[in-house]
């Protein structure tokens, strides 16, 4: 294979070359196997654009290059996150589903808590499992604080955000958002819970300390396994990049993680049809939710 007619110099500017459908083929087979985030035909060019940035990054010549080094272990390994924040899309805002956000605390989460009780338990989790940059979890937090937390005091709410995608995590610990992303958050919330510097938004100590983000991929069994006994589950807008398998191997995973009587919430334009037929249909004002009977 020829290694150097992909990137070429001309003016010491690097011009882009077409990947070679054959070598296209190996990245999404390798992205697919790891990630389950298939790259159909006509994102080729989405593909090519968002591996060049790197590939340039690291003076590499070729696609297949920096194929060969991040299938080589170790660097590999470790070049994976790299590929992560490469090939995902982290577009994230807060308040992006009102209606499952009252869902869960109008009806989720008092009808869980109303369960717990009889078994004398008294701890709820909730997973935002795609959860990018953060908005989703904080937002989930903020909405407890304020309409949940004062009503059941002798609970304990443990919220968990969990990507692929370590620079988005990064940021979501960091906690500091633009206007844009805030432009959804309720103006009691914004001044309850954030404080304003220049044009960003930090969250609050509080609501922070109501989260704990770490990485997690999706589509890998082994750490699939680990994540058990979750109440909520949120796993918004990320089936979309999967194909049908990875969908129902992914959806499988959180059924088996969620407690009985917990519920999933997906985007929505998402939809379990054709994917899992384990979860019971709720409908809420203006949205559904996904029960494990
Ligand atoms: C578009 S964002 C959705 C964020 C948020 N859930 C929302 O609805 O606003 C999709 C997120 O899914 C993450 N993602 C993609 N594939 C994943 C995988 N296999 N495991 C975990 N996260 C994944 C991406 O890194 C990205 O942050």
């Amino acid at each position: 294979m020829n290694t150097t007619e992909f990137f070429t110099t001309k003016n010491s500017e690097k011009l882009f070359v077409e990947m070679p459908v054959e070598i296209f083929r190996q990245w999404r087979d390798f992205i697919y196997e790891k990630t389950g985030i298939y790259f159909q035909d006509n994102k080729k060019y989405l593909l090519e654009s968002r591996l060049m940035r790197r590939l340039l990054h690291l003076k590499m010549s070729s696609y297949q290059e920096y194929l060969n080094f991040v299938k080589a272990a170790p660097q590999g390994r470790y070049e994976l996150r790299y590929l992560y924040d490469a090939i995902t899309i982290n577009e994230t805002f807060f308040f992006r589903n009102q209606s499952q956000l009252d869902a869960l605390v109008l009806k989720v989460i008092p009808e869980i808590i109303s369960e717990k009780k009889n078994l004398n338990q008294n701890k709820i989790r909730i997973w935002s499992a795609a959860v990018s940059s953060g908005e989703e979890a904080y937002s989930i937090a903020m909405m407890i604080n304020d309409l949940i937390s004062n009503k059941y005091p002798d609970f304990e709410f443990e919220i968990m955000g969990t990507d692929i995608s370590n620079t988005a995590l990064e940021a979501a610990v960091r906690g500091i958002y633009s206007e844009y992303s805030v432009r959804n958050v309720p103006i009691q919330f914004l001044k309850r819970y954030f404080r304003k510097i220049d044009n960003y938004y930090e969250i609050s100590p509080m609501i922070k300390g109501m989260v704990d983000f770490k990485f997690l991929n999706l589509y890998e069994d082994v750490s699939m396994i680990g994540v058990n006994n979750i109440d909520v589950i949120f796993c918004a807008n990320v089936l979309i990049y999967f194909d049908q398998n990875s969908k129902i191997k992914v959806i499988n995973s959180l059924y088996r993680a969620l407690n009985k009587h917990g519920y999933l919430f997906i985007g929505y334009s998402e939809s379990l049809h054709g994917i899992s037929k384990a979860f019971k249909i709720i409908s809420f004002p203006k949205t559904i939710g996904y029960k494990k009977e």
